[in-house]
């Protein structure tokens, strides 16, 4: 049989949730990689082979999908510290830096990857690239509060106006700013040869007013698991 990148994404999943113990506060992560990881807890949970797991979801249509599911959710305030995170992601490059957030979910799956001892990233093989940002329609998301939304846009685009970037702010597709779960907009950023320093980049975005969040997500994966048409690859930082 033929596997479809559905299948690919779910046997990511599947790998990464054989890293959950019972006991453990865990991540949960957005979109629709993660959507599998979130099932198999859920499923391993109602079969008694993991008790005690604590969920803290990385966006509203998560949160929807474990409360539905059964598993037991919380939240920083409560759990402060995770021990694990599994998520997807948009684009992973060989030093398994990521793109995220073109689902939208990206300052709640930092937030919370971000205190995670552990975060296992999950992919099918069309995730990877030598070069973040790399391909024309490939954008790095930013999360930006919405007042001044265009003062902070325009600040964007001069910022990198050099590497060819073009700057544009997120529809919903009806014509509307597509808003996120903490009601901020996203300005997606489009490098035209993809994102050449990094770090440099990120803090450049981070350092200004407006910006709550970007979807560069360096030094932060302990682990990706790449599963492919010939198998499956996992990657350790
Ligand atoms: C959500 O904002 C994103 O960061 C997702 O984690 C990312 O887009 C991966 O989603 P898919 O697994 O649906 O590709």
């Amino acid at each position: 049989p033929i596997l479809t990148l559905d299948d690919l994404k779910r046997i990511a999943a599947y790998e990464a949730v054989e890293f959950v113990e019972s006991g453990m506060v865990v991540g949960l992560g957005t979109g629709s990689t993660a959507k599998h990881a979130v099932a198999r807890i859920a499923e391993l949970l109602h079969e008694g082979k993991l008790k005690n797991i604590v969920g803290i979801p990385t966006s509203k249509t998560t949160e929807a999908q474990a409360l539905a599911l059964g598993i037991p959710l919380s939240d920083l305030d409560r759990h402060p510290f995770v021990d694990l995170a599994i998520d997807g992601a948009d684009e992973v490059d060989p030093q398994l830096n990521l793109v995220k957030g073109r689902g939208g979910s990206l300052y709640r799956e930092k937030r919370v990857e971000s205190v995670s001892r552990r975060f296992i990233v999950i992919a099918d093989e069309t995730k990877v690239v030598e070069k973040l940002g790399e391909s024309g329609g490939h954008a790095v998301p930013v999360e930006v509060a919405r007042f001044g939304w265009n003062v902070t846009l325009e600040r964007l685009r001069t910022l990198f106006e050099s590497s060819g970037c073009v700057a544009k702010l997120r529809s919903n597709g009806g014509g509307e700013p597509f808003l996120t779960d903490n009601m901020n907009y996203i300005v997606d950023l489009y490098f035209r040869n993809g994102v050449a320093y990094l770090q440099a980049t990120s803090d450049a975005i981070k350092r200004q007013i407006g910006v709550v969040e970007h979807g560069l997500f360096l030094d932060m994966a302990t682990t990706v698991i790449i599963a492919g048409r010939l198998g499956v690859t996992v990657k350790n930082n």
